[in-house]
């Protein structure tokens, strides 16, 4: 199957997740209309673009010559109507089904037939939301934060999605450098989002009953599943424990695990006094000595350290 018809991508959104993913784009050597109600917010996802590919040649992971090319393939614009010239759309707009009702709506009359549309939602069943006169064409591509760092691509097929569609979307990211994981069927959450929240039900337990301290619980995880998940994965450990081990673990009552959603009360307490994490210089961890810039760059780093050592790996 050829994919190189693809050529033009609109990202409806520039904020958090689309210029991220626009950047993505740009750097494979796709012309992107990268695309927001919000003309300030255009010039400043610009801005967060060329910072980011300055990190990205500071770290080695791009050559300087390359930033001018990829920033001239980003083309930005208040207009949904650029979109027309697209071959795949990403739509990256906030979590409200009305809104992604209506642009979907908008972008089905606005695209050539041959246009993919593909959703970042989160957590929507876009597959029932929106109507378009283009059900095969319509998926999701759920992108990691932040897009130009984080591998893993969410890609979810609904009911009347075509295989054609998937896979044409999956060579395009692969293309890209990214790992896309191509789900069966739609769950909110997809992957990896259901695992940390049934993660984060077991991480306040242990908070809110003083079983252990937030730095206690990091150094915890950080040591044991943080080292064996890049190798073994979370299901192929258990091949290695020895499956009869394995169910013998799970049958055993001793273990009881929060079974529904409770409101956490140390982080409802961190809320109320206004602790909100890095932004406001205070979470479970103090960051008030120094400024969120450094204490954001020092954690870019480490990530394009830690995906360095993957891919020399190949992990
Ligand atoms: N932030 C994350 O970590 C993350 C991770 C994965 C998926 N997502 C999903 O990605 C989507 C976008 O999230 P975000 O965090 O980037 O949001 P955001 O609020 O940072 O950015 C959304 C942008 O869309 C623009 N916008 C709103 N309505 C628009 C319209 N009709 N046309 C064009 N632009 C419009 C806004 O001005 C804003 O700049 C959501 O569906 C979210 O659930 C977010």
């Amino acid at each position: 199957m050829k994919i190189d018809w693809i050529k033009r991508v609109s990202v409806i959104g520039a904020g958090t997740m689309g210029h991220s993913i626009a950047m993505v784009f740009a750097q494979g050597g796709y012309e992107v209309d990268l695309v927001d109600i919000d003309h300030e917010l255009l010039t400043k996802a610009l801005s967060l673009i060329h910072s980011n590919l300055k990190t990205l040649d500071k770290m080695k992971m791009i050559s300087p010559s390359s930033i001018p090319k990829t920033l001239k393939r980003i083309h930005t614009s208040t207009s949904l109507e650029v979109a027309s010239k697209a071959d795949v759309v990403i739509e990256a707009i906030p979590e409200n089904p009305k809104t992604k009702k209506e642009l979907f709506h908008s972008l089905d009359q606005i695209c050539p037939p041959r246009t993919i549309l593909a959703s970042n939602t989160s957590y929507l069943d876009i597959f029932a939301l929106v109507k378009t006169k283009r059900p095969p064409k319509v998926l999701i591509t759920h992108w990691w934060a932040p897009p130009h760092l984080i591998p893993l691509v969410d890609v979810v097929k609904g009911p009347q999605t075509s295989s054609e569609t998937v896979e044409t979307i999956r060579r395009v990211l692969v293309r890209l450098g990214k790992t896309p994981v191509v789900m069966k069927k739609f769950i909110p959450g997809y992957i990896v989002n259901r695992i940390q929240r049934a993660m984060a039900r077991e991480i306040f337990y242990l908070l809110d009953h003083g079983y252990a301290t937030a730095k206690d619980i990091d150094t915890a995880m950080k040591n044991s599943l943080g080292i064996r998940i890049p190798v073994v994965g979370v299901v192929q450990r258990y091949d290695f424990a020895g499956l009869d081990f394995a169910l013998t673990v799970l049958k055993n009552p001793s273990i009881r695990l929060v079974s529904k959603d409770t409101i956490p009360k140390t982080l409802t307490h961190l809320v109320r006094k206004g602790h909100l994490g890095v932004r406001s210089g205070k979470g479970f961890y103090d960051y008030s000595s120094r400024n969120m810039s450094d204490i954001l760059r020092e954690r870019d780093i480490k990530l394009v350290e830690t995906l360095k050592f993957f891919k020399r790996k190949k992990l």
